[in-house]
């Protein structure tokens, strides 16, 4: 019997607390004050659009980036919506990419738009892509073969076929679609990307393990990986032992 899913269910409750207490403490914050700032490094210029498409809980915001630009709809910083933890429970996943863009992913664009010969005709996977700011700048500059864009919680996966549609001009030749890829369940015979994206994706060390099995059965013969990771605490430095 394995003590996994007490801990996922500490691990929600952690981020369920957090935003708790998040709320509360932003309360005395003034408007202009976000929860975890959008663009955090300034890599990539952002403006929050208003339109009268969005719901209570979401807003949309473009993304300007040397001449690509795209548009995504993602969570309003003081946006609580118990659907989420409901989903994270049934799926065993949690809700980390639902709730904001995390810098790493802001991070991850600024890499792939300097270093796009690395993508040029290429297969392209992210995996863990939250909103999938980086995937679909990628898909905005037409050069890969296909990008397809994964996270394991379904809610992540509506929302990055959304937003994949929402900017589906730009992408000329390059395909493009979302889907559920938890790294759990990956099938064997499952199809093989040139190369591997992904932001801010070591933070739960128990699933290092299924991350590497994960990136190992979907990388071609030669294929790249590119990961950008915060270490928080040391957790960068604990998944790449576990690749070793
Ligand atoms: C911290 S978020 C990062 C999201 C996005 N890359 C960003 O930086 O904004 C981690 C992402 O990994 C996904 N994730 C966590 N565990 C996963 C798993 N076992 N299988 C697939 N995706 C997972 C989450 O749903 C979430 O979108």
């Amino acid at each position: 019997m394995t003590d996994k899913p007490k801990k996922f269910s500490k691990a929600r409750w952690g981020i369920l607390r957090d935003t708790l207490l998040e709320q509360r403490s932003s309360a005395h914050k003034h408007s202009g004050v976000t929860r975890r700032p959008t663009g955090a490094f300034g890599l990539v210029k952002t403006e929050v659009v208003v339109t009268s498409e969005v719901d209570k809980n979401s807003h949309l915001i473009d993304y300007v980036y040397d001449n690509i630009e795209v548009r995504l709809r993602q969570r309003k910083d003081d946006a609580f919506v118990l659907d989420d933890f409901k989903i994270s429970n049934e799926h065993k996943i949690d809700n980390t990419g639902v709730i904001c863009l995390w810098p790493a992913e802001e991070a991850l664009t600024h890499f792939c738009v300097k270093n796009s010969h690395i993508f040029r005709d290429k297969r392209v996977l992210e995996l863990g892509a939250g909103v999938g700011l980086a995937g679909i700048a990628l898909a905005a500059m037409g050069i890969a073969k296909e990008v397809v864009l994964t996270d394991g919680n379904p809610t992540c996966v509506d929302v990055l076929q959304e937003n994949l549609e929402r900017n589906n001009a730009k992408y000329g030749r390059t395909m493009t679609r979302a889907e559920v890829l938890h790294w759990d369940r990956i099938a064997t015979g499952s199809t093989k990307y040139d190369v591997i994206i992904a932001a801010d994706c070591t933070f739960f060390k128990d699933f290092h393990g299924a991350l590497a099995r994960s990136i190992h059965q979907l990388l071609a013969p030669r294929g790249e990986v590119y990961m950008l990771n915060p270490s928080r605490s040391g957790s960068v430095e604990r998944f790449t032992r576990c690749t070793n």
